[in-house]
């Protein structure tokens, strides 16, 4: 099965290889002049308060600790520091990305649309099946089609003729993502694994949608990541608390058939951008793997202790207690976040985000198919971590 995996990952690799780089930086001047992000938590910069404001949805991030490792203060990032998309810019020279709800300012060096619990499908597609349930507002009305409309509201003050409008977005680096936990981890509440898996392919053929309608907007760069394996993330792990031992990885005490979920939502998202990049050749679809490098972590007991349990949280098992969030003033932080994995729950700490991004970075920058070749390791590699 794992031959299969990698066999599957050769078109996309191939086609990797052979596509020119949409922008070179043979000048040795800056290679994008701007990031333009779509996504959920894990790439928000400061959105989710006003998002969650205005349906007075209560957010904790707005407290202390949240900052606290970066910033020394709460910006509205989900983590005590910088996110993958902040090591992104640090790396590409590029100012942090303003979030474009909290920002009074120039978005011609970046804008942020991602805001904290988006979904990659429209809120109504939850709602009409009672996911997640309950008296939640949840989703809010921040999907991707969302996030991309709030884009196209903004681009006639980025640029104005079609021609100049193509040549900004020609130099720019477009987030699209993580899409899909969301969507996954909201319909865990009311569906089980197996139901939750016949919404992937409509998952998938939004983020596809997206990607084209950017496309045609100018878009020459585009980073898509992957989904985390959900069943080592702790909101999920706490969730299930009375899974059947056999539900568990004996040596990573994951949940199986949560990550087997997010293996099968990276093979079609993965097989979908082979075929988007082999339509259109003169740019460049870059694939983050995110459930890699997690695992790695997770994989790697020496790296982090207790990698499993969050570091901001009330008591339980995996330091997770939904009366208690981090934020509350009963919650209590672990002394060093940068010994921990995971910091609030789903999210990771700057510690574990800088590790993401720079195995990000390395697919980002590299531009010779020597370099892009070493790349060929990162999904195959997948194969080979107990899910
Ligand atoms: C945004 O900035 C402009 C000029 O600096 C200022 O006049 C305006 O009041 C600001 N708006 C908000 C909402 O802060
Ligand atoms: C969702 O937001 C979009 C963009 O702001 C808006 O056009 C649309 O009417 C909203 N839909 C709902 C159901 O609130
Ligand atoms: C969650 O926290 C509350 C308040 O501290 C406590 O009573 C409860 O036992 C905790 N739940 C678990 C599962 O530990």
């Amino acid at each position: 099965m794992h031959k299969l995996v990698c066999a599957a990952l050769l078109p996309v690799l191939l086609i990797l290889w052979w596509s020119k780089p949409a922008i070179s930086s043979a000048s040795g001047g800056p290679r994008y002049r701007s990031i333009f992000s779509f996504g959920d938590s894990f790439a928000d910069t400061g959105n989710n308060p006003a998002v969650f404001g205005w349906y007075s949805v209560f957010d904790p991030v707005t407290r202390p600790p949240y900052g606290t490792s970066f910033f020394g203060r709460p910006t509205g990032r989900n983590g005590d520091g910088r996110l993958i998309i902040d090591f992104i810019a640090e790396n590409l020279g590029l100012p942090y990305v303003p979030p474009t709800l909290a920002h009074n300012g120039s978005f011609r060096r970046g804008a942020n649309f991602a805001v904290g619990a988006a979904t990659a499908l429209d809120a109504g597609f939850f709602h009409e099946r009672d996911i997640p349930g309950g008296a939640s507002k949840f989703p809010l009305n921040t999907s991707l089609g969302v996030q991309l409309e709030w884009f196209e509201s903004m681009k006639p003050t980025l640029c104005r003729t079609a021609r100049e409008c193509k040549k900004f977005f020609s130099r720019s680096l477009f987030l699209v993502g993580e899409f899909g936990v969301n969507d996954y981890h909201f319909s865990f509440q009311r569906k089980t694994v197996q139901e939750v898996r016949s919404f992937v392919p409509h998952v998938i053929a939004t983020i596809s949608i997206a990607i084209e309608r950017l496309i045609k907007h100018g878009a020459r760069s585009l980073v898509v990541p992957g989904v985390i394996p959900s069943g080592c993330s702790p909101p999920i792990l706490t969730k299930f608390t009375n899974a059947p031992p056999a539900a568990y990885n004996s040596e990573t005490g994951c949940l199986t058939a949560h990550n087997e979920l997010g293996l099968h939502h990276n093979t079609l998202l993965q097989a979908e951008l082979d075929r988007l990049q082999a339509k259109h050749r003169n740019v460049r679809i870059m694939y983050a793997d995110f459930f890699g490098p997690i695992m790695e972590m997770v994989e790697s007991p020496h790296k982090f202790e207790d990698v499993l349990m969050v570091c901001c949280g009330g008591p339980g098992r995996y330091g997770l207690n939904s009366t208690v969030p981090c934020g509350d003033a009963a919650a209590t932080t672990c002394p060093y976040p940068s010994s921990r994995l995971y910091w609030d729950g789903v999210h990771l700490t700057e510690a574990a985000n800088r590790h993401v991004a720079d195995v990000w970075l390395g697919e980002i920058n590299s531009f010779t198919g020597v370099s892009r070749k070493q790349g060929t390791k990162g999904p195959c590699r997948l194969g080979r971590h107990k899910i």
